[in-house]
């Protein structure tokens, strides 16, 4: 197994497929990134995020790398132990809390920004998808933004092999026929839809799989829409009442 050794920590040994998990993290922070300085939205000091279903925290933790303040970070989660992890791996002053998306334990109009990733993809009613949507719209400002990352119908090439993964039966979302969209459309409309990233199942066109030096070139054919990708990254504005069609 081929390794390499990672930045400043000369120690830490990482494989080929530590490396295209860094690439998908730099890929997907990219994005969200990218499309929140499109839209103007960069007063991360000032801004209160939640990250519904936030596994470990990776995501909150990298937005209080973009000044976004760790006592202004809310991560909820269904799963004790994601709790526990979130807790051992964030500064002390984040907030984490063990409960369900469906039934939010914040106050309407709290928060700038909500993450979703990988959340949707839980729940295969759309009722739920529906409570879901219905929670962020309350706690979510006027003005705030929802990102989702969520897999898409790309999803089962690239993980035809991971019968693991796909006994979980997660939803996947026909990001080409607009599905999350259409679920969605009551409350939210959206405003951005991009190729996330595909995990280290990357192929190059002789169907060899990618090694670590055909990355570059492979983040170039994703943003060129030239390379699939198993999820995808959507973008949606909050519904308002000024937005309701008028009379007449
Ligand atoms: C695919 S993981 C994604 C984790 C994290 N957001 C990330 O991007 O690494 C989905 C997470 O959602 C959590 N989850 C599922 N249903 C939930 C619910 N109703 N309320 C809160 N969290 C939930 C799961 O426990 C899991 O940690």
């Amino acid at each position: 197994m081929k390794t390499f050794r990672y930045g400043h920590d000369a120690q830490a040994l990482l494989s080929e497929s530590d490396l295209f998990v860094l690439f998908n993290n730099y890929r997907v922070y990219k994005y969200i990134i990218g499309i929140l300085v499109a839209l103007g939205k960069t007063d991360f000091p000032n801004y209160t995020i939640l990250e519904p279903g936030c596994g470990s925290g990776s995501k909150l933790r990298f937005l209080t790398e973009c000044r976004a303040k760790p006592e202004n970070c809310y991560g909820l989660e269904m799963s004790t132990s994601a709790v526990e992890l979130c807790k051992r791996l964030s500064p002390a002053v984040m907030n984490f809390e063990q409960g369900s998306a469906l039934a939010m334990p914040y106050d309407d109009d709290k928060f700038d920004i909500v993450i979703c990733s990988g959340l949707f993809g839980c729940f295969n009613v759309d009722q739920d998808v529906e409570r879901l949507s219905g929670e962020i719209d309350r706690v979510l400002k006027n003005d705030g933004i929802l990102v989702v990352i969520d897999i898409n119908e790309n999803f089962d090439n690239f993980y035809a092999n991971t019968p693991a993964v796909m006994a979980k039966k997660l939803r996947i979302y026909d990001s080409q026929n607009g599905e999350l969209e259409g679920l969605l459309e009551d409350k939210f409309t959206v405003v951005s839809r991009l190729p996330a990233f595909a995990i280290d199942n990357y192929l190059k066109p002789d169907g060899t799989p990618a090694e670590v030096s055909d990355l570059p070139m492979i983040d170039k054919d994703i943003d060129e829409g030239k390379q699939d990708c198993a999820y995808t990254l959507w973008v949606f504005f909050k519904k308002t009442d000024d937005d309701a069609p008028s009379d007449g």
